[in-house]
């Protein structure tokens, strides 16, 4: 599956995307509201997703953040194509680590990220009110995700977990400690090994 940086002609389709999938093109994360459809991000041909992100140069190395992840059609190796070719291009750039937030709920996504060597590095109770997120954001993700799984009994959408997956390896090719938080919010470190 070939995928590709984004175009300025893809600009109206990823609106759409996002305002179908997101309820708008605005992303809360850990309380910072960011414009998803302007962020740096990755196509997959012929429009059949979108991954984007963001990239944070810190005192403690550089960062990056996949903010959304959208297969038009699951399960036909977009999602793993575009996670793939964004890991190559940060490793590239000597990115540490790449880091994703999801809700609770989202088993279907906790289970995509955990086969590709994400770790849970912090899990926040309580946090989708305290990120604001609006109750209709939430209830068209919501309808949305239930669509795409396909799954009866969804769990109520209440905490937040972001996963964490180690770009570079490091000589002693063990466990490292990263410092996973860039966002004021997140001072803990956990040890997370590169796969
Ligand atoms: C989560 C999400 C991005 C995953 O993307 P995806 O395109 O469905 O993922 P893939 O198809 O690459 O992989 C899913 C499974 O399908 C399988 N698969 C891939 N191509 C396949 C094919 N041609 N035939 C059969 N199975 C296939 C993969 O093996 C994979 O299984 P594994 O995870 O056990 O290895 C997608 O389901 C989605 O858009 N969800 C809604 C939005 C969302 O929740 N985003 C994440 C929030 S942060």
């Amino acid at each position: 599956m070939k995928v590709r940086d984004k175009e300025p002609e893809d600009q109206p389709w990823i609106e759409k995307i996002l305002s179908e999938r997101l309820g708008g093109v605005q992303v809360i994360v850990h309380n910072e509201i960011f414009d998803a459809h302007l962020l740096p991000a990755l196509v997959a041909v012929e429009k059949d997703g979108l991954a984007t992100f963001r990239i944070q140069q810190t005192n403690r190395g550089k960062f990056a953040e996949l903010m959304t992840l959208d297969a038009v059609t699951a399960n036909q190796g977009v999602g793993t194509a575009l996670v793939e070719v964004l890991i190559s291009r940060l490793r590239v750039e000597f990115v540490t680590a790449l880091r994703v937030t999801t809700t609770n709920d989202n088993l279907n996504a906790l289970r995509f990220y955990q086969r590709r060597a994400f770790r849970i590095t912090e899990v926040r109770p309580g946090a989708v009110n305290s990120d604001r997120l609006s109750n209709r954001t939430v209830d068209v993700i919501a309808r949305f995700r239930q669509l795409v799984s396909g799954g009866p009994g969804m769990i109520s959408r209440s905490d937040l977990t972001r996963l964490t997956k180690l770009l570079q390896r490091f000589k002693s090719g063990g466990a490292v400690q990263v410092e996973i938080g860039s966002c004021p919010d997140v001072s803990q470190r956990v040890n997370v090994s590169p796969r």
